[in-house]
């Protein structure tokens, strides 16, 4: 069921009970009222009939054919009363009873059977009647509630039909008014399935109620941050393909222009001893064999290096960030640098410790190509299962707020945050750079 008729049918269920006790309480007062009035103005006629009767026992017996010594038919405005006169042969003499018309507004049954349980408590009386001693008849006073419901029944009838139409205005204005109030539902139910379809671009306009409005400026901001974070993961991986490829590109024409160019040499010198005719042309060519060998060593060393920091493997993470630092150190001569490593980072996740190698390297070709630092701290710390680092230099710093096009930092970000770690950067213009990681050491899924 929907808000709307929820609402409807709670509001509808409150007044119907608000107008089910209103009516009870309405329908028991009247009772009580009429049972009060009845019963005093039954009191009344009989002590004033008993005071008739009393003063005819002693008078002479009339001459009348009617019967009707008390004239009950004058007493007819009475009329919360039936008062009869009987004769000693039960024959109905005189009467304060007159024929009512059958009213259009009569109440209903359920109202008559209501109140006709006010009667079963008024009982009638009735009195014996001498002349001049004689027994001639019984007056009989019995209450009679039938105008009194009638009465009260326009009055209930009344605050009923007041009640229903307020019932019935309440209950469209709320369907109206709800209806109104909950137009930008639909709205965000539109933006939403069209995010679903991958329309990032779809964003929710300024809503007037204040929670639909933070609604939609929360909804906007979730857009904005799901869209920009979707671009920048194609930025990221267009640019991972494309530093794939320059790799490639640069390993094929280093082999080519490296090692093709030496083995070439190689290959001269070998036919030169193959060829030679004195003991010592040999030993020069074997000499030269020997040189562009060793430059070979170096070049496929350095190679390997870039692909894989093969000192992580052999000699640990604290061998190796100190062999990367002391390198960069030999290019940046200038530059003081303190690197402070502690904790154990032996059993370490393999990805986690090429990441804190990678990181430091970035930081560091960042250094040396932005900066134009004079010192440089790192930290590598290792604490409760966790890595902390710390890379700071006192160089130019930037405007971070301005979109860099370079992936290096986004990279640095997102490699920390596939880790589950955390990454900050703290920079102003001539304030250095501060760059801060932690990373979990327990990997998901590993240990
Ligand atoms: N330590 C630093 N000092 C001063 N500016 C820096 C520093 N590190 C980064 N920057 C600034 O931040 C920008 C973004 O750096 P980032 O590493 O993301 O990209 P890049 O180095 O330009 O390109 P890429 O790393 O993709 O080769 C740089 O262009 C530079 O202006
Ligand atoms: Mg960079």
């Amino acid at each position: 069921m929907n808000l709307k008729l929820r609402l409807n049918l709670i509001i509808t269920v409150t007044l119907l009970l608000v107008i089910v006790i209103g009516a009870v309480l309405t329908i028991k007062n009247a009772r009580n009222n009429i049972q009060a009035e009845i019963a005093s103005t039954a009191i009344l006629a009989v002590h004033m009939f008993d005071a008739e009767i009393s003063a005819l026992r002693g008078q002479e017996l009339p001459i009348l054919k009617s019967g009707s010594f008390f004239h009950l038919r004058d007493l007819k405005n009475v009329r919360h009363l039936k008062i009869d006169f009987f004769d000693t042969s039960g024959n109905l003499q005189d009467s304060n009873r007159v024929k009512t018309s059958v009213h259009t507004n009569d109440p209903p049954d359920w109202f008559i059977n209501t109140m006709d349980t006010v009667t079963g408590t008024l009982l009638s009386t009735s009195q014996p009647v001498f002349i001049a001693n004689q027994h001639i008849g019984k007056l009989v006073i019995t209450p009679d509630i039938s105008y009194e419901i009638i009465e009260e029944w326009q009055e209930t009838k009344g605050i009923l039909v007041l009640l229903s139409i307020f019932f019935l205005v309440v209950n469209i204005v709320v369907y109206f008014a709800v209806s109104i109030a909950l137009r930008p539902i639909d709205n965000i139910i539109a933006a939403l399935t069209e995010l679903e379809h991958g329309n990032l671009a779809s964003r929710l306009p300024r809503f007037t109620l204040p929670e639909l409005s933070s609604i939609s400026d929360k909804f906007n901001i979730m857009a904005e941050t799901l869209q920009s974070s979707i671009e920048n993961n194609h930025h990221l991986s267009q640019q991972l393909i494309r530093l794939q490829e320059d790799e490639r590109k640069n390993l094929a024409q280093e082999l080519h222009d490296e090692i093709g160019q030496h083995l070439t040499a190689i290959h001269m010198d070998a036919s030169a001893i193959k060829g030679a005719k004195t003991i010592d042309s040999a030993q020069a060519s074997a000499t030269a064999i020997d040189a562009v060998v060793k430059r070979m060593m170096e070049i496929v060393h350095t190679m390997l290096q870039r692909l894989r920091p093969s000192d992580l493997d052999e000699l640990g993470l604290d061998a190796a960030l100190k062999e990367l630092v002391s390198t960069w150190l030999e290019r940046n001569p200038n530059v003081g640098l303190d690197l402070h490593i502690s904790g154990n980072f032996i059993n370490l996740d393999d990805a986690l410790l090429i990441s804190v190698y990678r990181l430091v390297q970035e930081c560091l070709t960042n250094i040396a190509r932005y900066a134009d630092a004079t010192r440089i701290t790192i930290s590598v710390k290792e604490e409760n299962q966790h890595i902390y680092m710390i890379i700071n230099d006192d160089g130019n710093g930037f405007d971070h707020t301005i979109q860099a096009k370079g992936f290096g930092l986004v990279g640095m970000k997102e490699r920390v945050e596939g880790l589950a770690g955390k990454f900050e950067l703290q920079t102003a213009i001539n304030e250095g750079v501060t760059i801060i990681i932690e990373l979990p050491c327990a990997i998901e899924g590993k240990q």
